[in-house]
């Protein structure tokens, strides 16, 4: 399988985009070091048993990753545990809509503390093992949102245009050490998140007609995309953001 021999770490892994690449990964022959926040523990297990069903190893591990303790002590005991970490899926993110005139600065912080400092933490964190191997992949999951800007996810938006460019500067400080940073940009995703964020059915109806292919997203769209990424079929892709929309937004 592409992904024999590899391990990868996704973080956000215990529901939704997280769950499906973490599983999506394992399929394709990778073992999995899932993560997310101790709240989602029952969600966590739930993950970490369907993906032993394939066979793969598991590992799992409470993980906030904004915190830079939390993640240095998670990286080691993940090293530690699977021998190494080659693939690294920076997938946790949060969204709470809001008017950028009206979004207080806990919000602002919130927003840019898990989807923007999350991945420089985490990434810096599985850096120095990669290099040392001279080998990695790296993907970080950003959105369409950072690429056009939306009304209420000002914020958020932001925070993804963060994620972006880190891809793009990641990639050209890390292309020498034979490590490739690339991300995916989602469109509507069905997930909690995507779901919450579109509020009914009228508007899952209105999207899903703008988009080309005529339907929103559901998880497992995110997979294939990611198993590219991640695999030696993308080893001359590095710095790139893919729009994975099913064609609702195409800059
Ligand atoms: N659903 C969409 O439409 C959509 C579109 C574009 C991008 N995305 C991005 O995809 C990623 C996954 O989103 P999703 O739709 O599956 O949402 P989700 O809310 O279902 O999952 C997000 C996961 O991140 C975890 N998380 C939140 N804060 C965390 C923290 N501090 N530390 C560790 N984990 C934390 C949550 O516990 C959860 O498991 C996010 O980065 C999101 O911004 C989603």
């Amino acid at each position: 399988m592409t992904l024999s021999g590899k391990t990868a770490l996704v973080t956000g892994a215990s529901r939704g985009i997280g769950a499906a690449i973490a599983l999506g990964l394992a399929e394709n022959g990778a073992d999995i070091v899932i993560t997310d926040l101790e709240r989602q523990a029952e969600d966590s297990a739930g993950v970490q048993a369907a993906i032993e069903k394939t066979g793969r190893k598991c590992y799992n591990y409470a993980l906030d990753v904004t915190s830079k303790t939390d993640i240095d002590a998670v990286v080691a005991k993940a090293t530690e545990a699977s021998g190494g970490i080659d693939i690294l899926v920076n997938n946790a993110g949060i969204l709470v809509p809001g008017l950028l005139s009206e979004i207080d600065e806990k919000s602002w912080d919130a927003h840019f503390d898990v989807n923007a400092k999350g991945v420089l933490l985490v990434t810096n964190a599985v850096l120095p093992q990669m290099r040392a191997r001279k080998a990695g992949r790296i993907v970080n999951i950003a959105s369409i949102a950072g690429r056009q800007g939306v009304p209420t996810q000002g914020h958020y938006a932001a925070t993804k245009a963060t994620a972006i460019t880190l891809t793009r500067v990641y990639a050209q400080e890390v292309g020498m050490d034979g490590i490739t940073v690339n991300a995916i940009c989602p469109g509507i995703i069905l997930t909690e998140m995507g779901k919450n964020n579109l509020g009914s059915q009228e508007a899952i109806d209105h999207w899903s007609d703008v988009a080309a292919l005529k339907r929103l997203g559901d998880p497992k769209d995110i997979i294939g995309p990611t198993v590219f990424f991640a695999s030696d079929q993308s080893q001359f892709v590095t710095g790139q953001s893919l729009n994975v929309c099913g064609g609702i937004y195409f800059h």
